[in-house]
């Protein structure tokens, strides 16, 4: 069927990145990156940045800062961080006059994490950088460090004095966490605990990278800034939803981790519930960072706790997990959620699914030929991001006889231009002070509150979980889960 086009004149060297130069361009600050020997540092963290520089988002005067253990140079850590880029940036290949500029503002501190005297010449260097290159004392931490070091660096930071806000008067400090914030509702909240003793919940941004992607902010987009979807968006319309988050590659080197894990902590605690969160959400009174989260929060608020004698029915459990979720709110009563996440499955895709009530009378229901079959709205976050929805048509000739079609919007088409790595509008966001797309503390451990029961159940069941073939698309049970309610997994 036919494609969604953009306008000509939108298709400019970069459109998605229309209108943000002029509006959006931070205040030079010092970014910090705890851990900048480690393996996000280099492969997300600085050719996003370098990206940024690319297309004209950093401010003059942007300077970042590697604290780690290993003894580099300056010169040393931008030659890493140049082969970082030249590899991984988005914007490849590097160009040498934008490196060179960008490479200035780029320096290294050796230094322990526990070690006080490490922060003192952090705190040298960072204080020579606002003399020589603007940066006014602003300063953005990031942790890019395992969660057992949140405390130690933060106290360190704090006691170094090296903590401001301008509600006290000061520039801003600003710091970013990665996930896993905790491994239970418990732990998450002695986390939160943690950083709250240094930090304003208001300075703390976590990250959730999938809100940083383009095709998971434009669900709110699709949501609320077209009418015509808002009014089928509830139980009286919709049949069901399936959300699948599958991966080819395996749990590489991270074994370990997902020993104690899995997928529910790795990917449906967070990235699933983000978007689950985005689909079923009520519309916000605006776009602005307590309206949108206070929403999805109340999303995970009404998840139905899993009924402890029915667990199997309801969630089936491994390195693929797959789960039937009810949101218990007025707009959602009794439409299951099916969520299923793995690793080792046949190909790597994110897809959300609408499944629409068929038609209310099958007036056709003696024609030979016609089988007509629910409507479909389909959601691609990656990768081939677009969104289709299935209907069905006539077969053109003498009889009446029906098959399904699809209408298709693909990004790549319309708009002829990459999206941004998700990294990059996320640091751009942290620079620019906006923590729209970015976990707040309630949320994060309402999701464990919600999920704690059923680890619970899990953690003292006896049985193996349920294992299958790499390659396949996950354990049998997974299957039953779906059809036992007459339904079927889309084959995304
Ligand atoms: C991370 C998980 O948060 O997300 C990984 O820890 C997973 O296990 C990754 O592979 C998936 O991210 P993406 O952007 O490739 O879908």
């Amino acid at each position: 069927m036919s494609s969604v086009t953009a306008p000509t004149q939108a298709l400019a060297a970069n459109p998605l990145r229309e209108g943000l130069e002029q509006e959006r361009v931070p205040d030079a600050s010092c970014l910090v990156i705890f851990g900048a020997s480690g393996d996000l540092t280099g492969r997300k963290l600085l050719p996003a940045l370098y990206s940024l520089a690319h297309d004209g988002l950093l401010p003059a005067g942007q300077t970042i800062i590697g604290y780690a253990r290993p003894d580099y140079t300056d010169d040393a850590f931008r030659m890493a961080m140049r082969e970082a880029c030249d590899k991984y940036a988005r914007t490849r290949p590097v160009d040498d006059a934008i490196w060179e500029n960008f490479a200035k503002g780029l320096f290294y501190v050796q230094g322990q994490f526990d070690e006080q005297a490490g922060y003192a010449r952090l705190n040298q260097k960072l204080q020579e950088c606002d003399r020589t290159r603007g940066t006014g004392g602003r300063r953005i931490y990031y942790l890019a460090v395992p969660p057992q070091f949140f405390p130690v660096i933060s106290g360190l930071l704090g006691a170094e004095k090296m903590v401001t806000d301008p509600e006290q008067g000061g520039p801003f400090t600003r710091v970013i966490i990665e996930k896993p914030f905790g491994h239970d509702l418990e732990s998450a909240k002695e986390l939160n605990r943690v950083a709250v003793s240094t930090f304003r919940e208001r300075q703390v941004f976590r990250i959730d990278h999938y809100l940083g992607k383009e095709t998971v902010q434009n669900l709110l987009v699709l949501r609320f800034a077209n009418g015509i979807f808002e009014p089928f968006w509830n139980r009286q319309y919709i049949d069901h939803v399936q959300l699948t988050v599958a991966e080819s590659i395996g749990v590489e080197k991270r074994g370990g981790y997902f020993e104690g894990a899995g997928i529910t902590r790795d990917i449906i605690q967070n990235h699933m519930l983000q978007l689950l969160s985005l689909i079923a959400m009520e519309p916000p009174v605006a776009f602005e960072a307590d309206p949108v989260r206070d929403e999805k929060v109340k999303v995970i608020r009404a998840l139905r706790e899993f009924p402890r004698e029915h667990v199997d029915e309801n969630a089936v459990r491994g390195q693929y997990t797959a789960m039937k979720v009810f949101v218990d709110n007025w707009r959602w009563a009794d439409v299951p959620f099916y969520i299923r996440a793995g690793k080792r499955l046949p190909k790597r895709v994110t897809d959300i699914s609408i499944h629409f009530r068929p038609a209310p009378y099958p007036m056709w229901r003696r024609l030979r030929g016609v089988q007509t079959q629910p409507n479909v709205l389909a959601i691609r976050i990656q990768p081939d991001e677009g969104i289709s929805l299935k209907f069905d048509s006539k077969v053109p000739g003498p009889s009446v006889r029906t098959a399904p079609v699809t209408m298709e919007f693909r990004y790549a088409t319309s708009f002829g231009a990459e999206p941004p790595e998700a990294y990059e509008r996320l640091l751009l966001e942290t620079m620019l002070g906006d923590s729209t797309l970015f976990a707040r503390r309630d949320e994060v451990e309402t999701a464990w509150a919600w999920l704690d029961p059923l680890l619970k159940a899990w953690a003292s069941d006896p049985r193996p979980p349920d294992f299958y073939p790499a390659g396949t698309w996950g354990p049998e049970p997974a299957e039953r889960l779906i059809e036992r309610d007459g339904r079927k997994w889309r084959r995304p």
